[in-house]
């Protein structure tokens, strides 16, 4: 079951000095979710915010706010982020031993439970949890950064798209990183159904507003 493709403008790309202004504009624009990338600066090489900004994003928008845990023991922050007003909280496979436990947590702090997995994980490792979490996330680049190479993985995502269709599960497949307009098409293809885009919305030529609707109208089927 695939939903009605959704975009999420991921804020690590913003300007951080007119947030909220920014956010406004993404919700006006016709953005579905924000998407807030949370880095420990030890699974992924680079630092940024922890539950203070969901909770300052969740002060100017009423979006779904997707939280992307790129953190080493995420399953010790869940509770802040939970609490900050995270709607979704998605963390990754490789920092999570008990990733069974770490959804329930998730689900029972009230957030939708999302798996995010790097472009070198195989789509197999999702088998198992598959029926168990609200989102899969595919990183098309190496989680930390920004403004990176397109990671062509349309097999592994057309790959667990089958896998979500053969067990019917309602799970959300999100693809994140070098997301633009020349590559959306490929994934909403692929099967993807939701998407994250930093640069290709907020340094778009044309304004938030401009790559926000046209990246909509790529997604759009
Ligand atoms: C990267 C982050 C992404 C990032 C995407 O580790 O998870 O959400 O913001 O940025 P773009 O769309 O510019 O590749
Ligand atoms: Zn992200």
């Amino acid at each position: 079951m695939t939903h009605t493709p959704v975009l999420a403008p991921s804020i690590l790309s913003a300007d951080f000095t007119h947030l909220g202004a920014d956010l406004s504009t993404c919700q006006q624009a016709g953005a579905d979710w924000i998407h807030v990338d949370v880095m420990d600066g030890h699974f992924v090489p680079n630092l940024t915010f922890g539950a203070l900004m969901v909770a300052a994003c969740r002060r100017v928008t009423d979006l779904p706010l997707d939280v992307h845990l790129m953190v080493e023991k995420p399953e010790t922050l869940l509770e802040d982020f939970a609490r900050a007003g995270a709607t979704g909280l998605t963390v990754h496979l490789e920092t999570c031993p008990h990733l069974h436990r770490t959804l329930q947590q998730i689900k029972s702090l009230g957030a939708q439970a999302g798996v995010a997995i790097n472009p070198s994980t195989s789509a197999w490792a999702l088998k198992e949890i598959l029926p168990f979490a609200d989102l899969i996330l595919v990183m098309t680049v190496n989680p930390g950064f920004g403004g990176q190479k397109f990671i062509d993985l349309t097999p592994k995502i057309r790959e667990i798209r089958a896998m979500l269709t053969a067990i019917n599960a309602p799970a959300w497949l999100e693809v994140d990183g070098g997301v633009s307009e020349q590559t959306a098409p490929l994934l909403l293809e692929a099967g993807a159904d939701a998407f994250v885009a930093g640069n290709a919305i907020f340094r778009h030529a044309e304004g938030i507003a401009g790559g926000i609707r046209a990246l909509k109208t790529k997604i759009t089927v």
